[in-house]
This record gives structure tokens, C-alpha cells and sequence, in this order.
């Protein structure tokens, strides 16, 4: 069975149509990609996919829930990671923790989880005072502290340097030989290729490819597909 089903799904603001007839399938224990340029509607898919905003139109499961109607129940078993992800500068880490720890029926164990993702040293540092790194590490704890199922994880590596995402990345390797299933959202193509199973790439809210890493390149070159593949990794034809 597919964690997330997506079909039609539609969303528009007073600036116009953000998401036009999105359709996905997400199958369990995959790391999937949402990938396409800025404003192209990622962000919107996967907050409608999370409960946290309503859709237009379409139909959406995720784990056999409706995000809207079942949201509650939903937010116990996913974890959600977003773009515009903040926290008070004073907190400190072992507090975020231990206070998102608290809003779930079945958390994990956060010491635990602090250890594991190498945060232990840092547990009494203030969220201001971390490197975009370690806030991102502190970000993908806080979505894991549920013990979720889903893990949404919406431009993860932006603003990071090139040695910080790559660390990033293995740390979004090391969620999936966990067994949970990943929705990665990026606007950087070769992040999407080094990470993910498969990939959809949306442009101006809507699906306009989707494959594995492998078959949208090659699609891509035998097609001369004109589609925001290009645009997004420079690639030549050959
Ligand atoms: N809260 C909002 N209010 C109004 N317009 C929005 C809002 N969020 C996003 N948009 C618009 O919807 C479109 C899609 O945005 P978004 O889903 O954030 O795309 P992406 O994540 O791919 O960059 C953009 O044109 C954006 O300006
Ligand atoms: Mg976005």
C-alpha cells in the first residue's frame, strides 16, 4: 500500500493557482523527492499533505488518513520538517527536545534521539548561537522525536555549505535504513538525484516528470524534454 496517495490535488491564493492537479503515489520506505524551482508549488503539496493547510480541491491519504479530517491522529505519526522552521534564540537544544517530545502520545526516547544525531554536546547551546548545520541537525531530531512513520523535510539543505549538505544527506540516508519513509523537498536537482528513489518534479504547480534518478536523466536526453529539468541542473543534451 502507498503511504501517500495524492490525486488531483489543487490550492490556489489570492495570488492565483499555487498547486493545479498534483497526483503522487508514496510508497512506504522510500526517500521521494518533490523537486522544481522556487514558487513552483513544493511547499504547498507537502504542507496540504501535513494537515497544515487546506487544500481546493483533490483527494489526499497519507497513511490512510485524511490530512484535513484525521489531522490530529496524522500529526501523531509523521514529522514535519519546514522551510521556514524557527525557534525561540533562547531555547536551548535538549529543551526543543524535550518540549517536542512532549506533544506526542509516543514520543521517542529524546535523550536518546540527542545522542544519536550527535547533539549531546550541544544540548545546553541556544538555537541562535548554532551554524546553520547543527540547526538543521536539531531541525531532523525534532522531526523524528514523534517517532514518526513520514518525515517531510522541506528544503533541508538550503543556506547550508557544500560540507554541511553532504553530512546532511547521510543524515537523511540513516532515517531511511530506519525504515521511515522520506518526503525530501528541494529546489536542488543534484540533491534530489543524490538522495532519492524516485522524483517528481513540479513546475508552476504542477507534475511535469516523474521517475527515479536515472530514468528522468534519460528520459530527459532522449526526449530533449523541455521541462524545468534543464533549468534545474544545467544539464547539456548529449
Ligand atoms: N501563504 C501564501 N499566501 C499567498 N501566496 C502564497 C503563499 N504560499 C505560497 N504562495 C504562492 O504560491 C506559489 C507556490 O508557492 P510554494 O508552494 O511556496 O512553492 P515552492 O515551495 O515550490 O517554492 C508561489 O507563487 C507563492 O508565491
Ligand atoms: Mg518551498
Amino acid at each position: 500500500m502507498a503511504v501517500i496517495e495524492i490525486n488531483d490535488l489543487s490550492k490556489s491564493y489570492r495570488s492565483g493557482k499555487a498547486v493545479d492537479g498534483v497526483s503522487l503515489r508514496v510508497e512506504r520506505g522510500e526517500i521521494f523527492g518533490i523537486a522544481g524551482p522556487n514558487g513552483a508549488g513544493k511547499t504547498t503539496v507537502v504542507e496540504c499533505a501535513s494537515g497544515l493547510r487546506r487544500r481546493d480541491g483533490g483527494t489526499l491519504r497519507v497513511l490512510g488518513l485524511d490530512p484535513q479530517s484525521d489531522r490530529r491522529e496524522l500529526l501523531q505519526r509523521i514529522g514535519v520538517q519546514l522551510q521556514e522552521a524557527a525557534l525561540p534564540d533562547a531555547i536551548k537544544v535538549g529543551e526543543a527536545l524535550r518540549m517536542y517530545a512532549s506533544f506526542y502520545d509516543k514520543p521517542a526516547d529524546w535523550r536518546e534521539l540527542m545522542d544519536e544525531w550527535g547533539l549531546t554536546d550541544k544540548r545546553r547551546a541556544g538555537f541562535a548561537s548554532l551554524s546553520g548545520g547543527w540547526k538543521q541537525r536539531l531541525f531532523i531530531a525534532l522531526a523524528l522525536v514523534g517517532d514518526p512513520e513520514v518525515v517531510f523535510l522541506d528544503e533541508l539543505t538550503t543556506g547550508l555549505d557544500p560540507s554541511a549538505r553532504r553530512t546532511t544527506w547521510g543524515l537523511v540516508r540513516t532515517m531511511r535504513e530506519r525504515g521511515v519513509t522520506v518526503v525530501l523537498v528541494t529546489h536542488f536537482m543534484d540533491e534530489a538525484e543524490a538522495l532519492c528513489d524516485r522524483i517528481a518534479i513540479i513546475d508552476r504547480g504542477r507534475v511535469v516528470a516523474e521517475g527515479s534518478p536515472d530514468e528522468l536523466i534519460r528520459r530527459a536526453k532522449s526526449d530533449s524534454l523541455d521541462n524545468a529539468f534543464f533549468a534545474l541542473t544545467g544539464r547539456e543534451t548529449a
